[in-house]
C-alpha cells in the first residue's frame, strides 16, 4: 500500500479509536473503503479520495474545541508528510466542505469531494446509520423518542448545530433526506436499499410505540 495512506491510516486510527460518538476508526475505515469503492467507478483520483476520506473527521467541528482547531489537526499532519501543495489544497477543500451542516453545507465543485461525501452519508443511513445516530444521540444526552415533540423543518445552521433533538427525529431532520442529497450515482444507488431500511426499521419502531397500552 502507498507509504502516504499507510501512515495516515496509523495516525487516524490512534487519534480516533475510543471516540465515543461514532465517528470512531471504524467509522472512518468504512467512509474510506465505500470512497474508494465509489472513486472506482466515478472514476475519480483514488488517492485524492482516499487520504480526504481518513481525514475527514479529524477537523469536524463537532470532535473539535473550535473549526480551526480542528483544520489545525488536519494541516499540522499534512505538513509532515509528502504530499504535494496541489494534493493538500485539494484534501483540505474537501474536508472543509462536505459537513452536512443541516442543509446549509457550500456547493461542491470536484468530483471527489462527491465521491468523500456520498461515502460519508451513507455511513448514516441504513442499518449503520441507524446504530450510529442512537450513539450519537446518547453521547449528547438526548433521548430515543418523544411523541410530544416534532421533527423540526427549515432549522437554521444554529438550530442545527445545538443538536439537541430527538434520536427519531434526527431521521425526519436529516437521515431521510440523504438518498435524494447523493452526489454521485453509485453513491445513489447504494443509498437506496439502506433507505429502504431506515423505512422499515420506522415502521417497527412505531407499531412497537403505539401496540404498548
Ligand atoms: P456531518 O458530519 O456530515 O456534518 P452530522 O454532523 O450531521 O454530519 O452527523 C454526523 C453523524 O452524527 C451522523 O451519523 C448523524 O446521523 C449523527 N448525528 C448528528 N446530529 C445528530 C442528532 N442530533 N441526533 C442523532 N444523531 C446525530
Ligand atoms: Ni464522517
Amino acid at each position: 500500500m502507498n507509504n502516504l495512506i499507510q501512515s495516515t491510516m496509523e495516525f487516524v486510527r490512534s487519534e480516533l479509536e475510543n471516540e465515543g460518538s461514532g465517528h470512531d476508526w471504524w467509522h472512518i475505515h468504512r467512509v474510506t473503503k465505500t470512497a474508494r469503492r465509489i472513486a472506482e467507478k466515478e472514476g475519480a483520483d483514488l488517492l485524492i479520495c482516499t487520504m480526504a476520506a481518513l481525514l475527514h473527521d479529524l477537523a469536524d467541528e463537532k470532535l473539535n474545541e473550535t473549526e480551526e482547531a480542528g483544520v489545525k489537526r488536519v494541516t499540522d499532519w499534512l505538513d509532515q508528510i509528502k504530499v504535494t501543495g496541489n494534493q493538500r489544497e485539494q484534501i483540505l477543500t474537501i474536508i472543509q466542505s462536505i459537513s452536512f451542516k443541516g442543509g446549509h453545507g457550500p456547493t461542491l465543485n470536484s468530483l471527489e469531494a462527491k465521491v468523500v461525501q456520498d461515502a460519508d452519508r451513507l455511513d448514516a443511513i441504513g442499518a449503520i446509520g441507524i446504530a450510529r445516530c442512537f450513539t450519537y444521540a446518547g453521547s449528547k444526552g438526548n433521548i430515543i423518542h418523544d411523541p410530544e415533540t416534532i421533527p423540526r423543518e427549515g432549522m437554521s445552521l444554529e438550530e442545527y448545530r445545538k443538536r439537541d433533538g430527538t434520536a427519531i427525529n434526527h431521521f425526519y431532520e436529516k437521515l431521510l433526506r440523504l438518498k435524494d442529497l447523493m452526489k454521485t450515482n453509485t453513491g445513489y444507488e447504494m443509498a437506496k436499499q439502506r433507505h429502504q431500511f431506515m423505512e422499515h426499521y420506522l415502521e417497527e419502531f412505531f407499531d412497537e410505540w403505539s401496540s404498548i397500552k
